[in-house]
């Protein structure tokens, strides 16, 4: 399972989203007004799923564009986005999220903008948005990390309403996904799940989701929102990237990156910021997600992709799994 040379094949294979989706109307990337970039996870996704996961990327980058063109926040314009994807239970996030092995909904999330503010919250139950939570945290607290049943009060409070959001389709996988780990007493359980740890591929980590957006008066918004680790089963408590300013989000006023893949490595090398400090020392977002993702996968010998977006509304996205879906969106 622990396959010592997977580092060196994981080193070679970073790859690039392909070159005509980076481009402008006119073939080359023009400085743009209003740009959105979204993911929703690196990792590999069922062939019958791949088309109507794409078509609500799609969606989702045309409602933030639409948002930005009205004048709204680009972080009103990653809220829009995100909310489209936890909608959705093709991905893992909101109503798509993953159980735990205890048979709970956890959800993380994160923001941030171009001025330095941000909120999270982690082990979020109950509440399908967890990234406008997320902003309320950023917004409407003194705080920018909430954890457990505080970030559900906080939801209930300004008029967010109880789920249930375990969908038939993660019952299916959880009746499934359990069998590995119930009959073993706990620290067998960590043991299994530790020689797991590096692959996003193996664990089925993928179904994160994520934005970053550009608004025509050179603010910059990201966002990532997750239901965990899918499968095999975690236990509850386990916090990855997602909720974590640096990891699984960064933004500041040269660019913004959101990162998907297997979070205990994602937060070692803090992925989001290393995107962002690429960009900062002049890097087209492109060569910064593309280093990143090299880096990352020689510091830690694990999984991840990455969505980046800078002040000019350039974009890159970079992974080292089988694939990435994103969509990217400009005027
Ligand atoms: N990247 C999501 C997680 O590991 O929780």
């Amino acid at each position: 399972m622990d396959d010592p040379d997977r580092h060196k094949s994981l080193r070679r294979r970073t790859y690039r989203v392909p070159l005509n989706q980076m481009l402008g109307r006119e073939g080359r990337q023009d400085i743009m007004l209003r740009a959105i970039i979204v993911h929703g996870g690196a990792g590999r996704v069922p062939g019958d799923e791949l088309a109507p996961r794409q078509a609500i990327l799609d969606q989702a980058t045309g409602l933030a564009l639409d948002a930005l063109s009205q004048g709204q926040a680009p972080l009103l314009a990653v809220e829009h986005a995100v909310n489209l994807l936890e909608d959705s239970d093709l991905f893992n996030a909101g109503r798509g999220g993953a159980m735990r092995l205890e048979g709970s909904v956890s959800l993380d999330a994160s923001c941030m903008t171009s001025e330095l503010d941000c909120g999270a919250v982690a082990d979020l139950r109950g509440i399908r948005h967890a990234i406008s939570i997320a902003r309320l945290v950023m917004e409407e607290t003194p705080y920018v990390l909430l954890v457990g049943r505080a970030s559900t009060e906080l939801a209930l409070q300004f008029g967010h309403q109880l789920e249930d959001l375990h969908t038939e389709r993660n019952i299916r996988r959880w009746l499934t996904a359990r069998q590995a780990l119930e009959q073993l007493p706990y620290k067998e359980q960590l043991r299994l799940l530790r020689g797991l740890a590096s692959s996003a591929e193996e664990t089925g980590r993928h179904g994160t989701v994520g934005a970053v957006a550009l608004s025509d008066d050179g603010r910059l918004a990201c966002g990532t929102s997750t239901g965990g680790i899918a499968s095999p089963l975690t236990h509850e408590g386990r916090v990855g990237d997602t909720p974590l300013i640096g990891a699984g989000t960064y933004c500041n006023e040269y660019g913004g990156a959101s990162s998907t893949g297997v979070g205990e490595a994602i937060t070692r090398a803090t992925l989001s910021r290393e995107v962002v400090r690429l960009i900062e020392s002049g890097l087209h977002p492109q060569e910064a997600a593309e280093r990143a993702i090299e880096r990352f996968a020689a510091q830690t010998g694990s999984e991840a992709g990455v969505i980046a977006l800078d002040r000019r509304g350039r974009h890159g996205a970079a992974y080292n799994t089988s694939m990435m879906q994103t969509a990217f969106a400009h005027d």
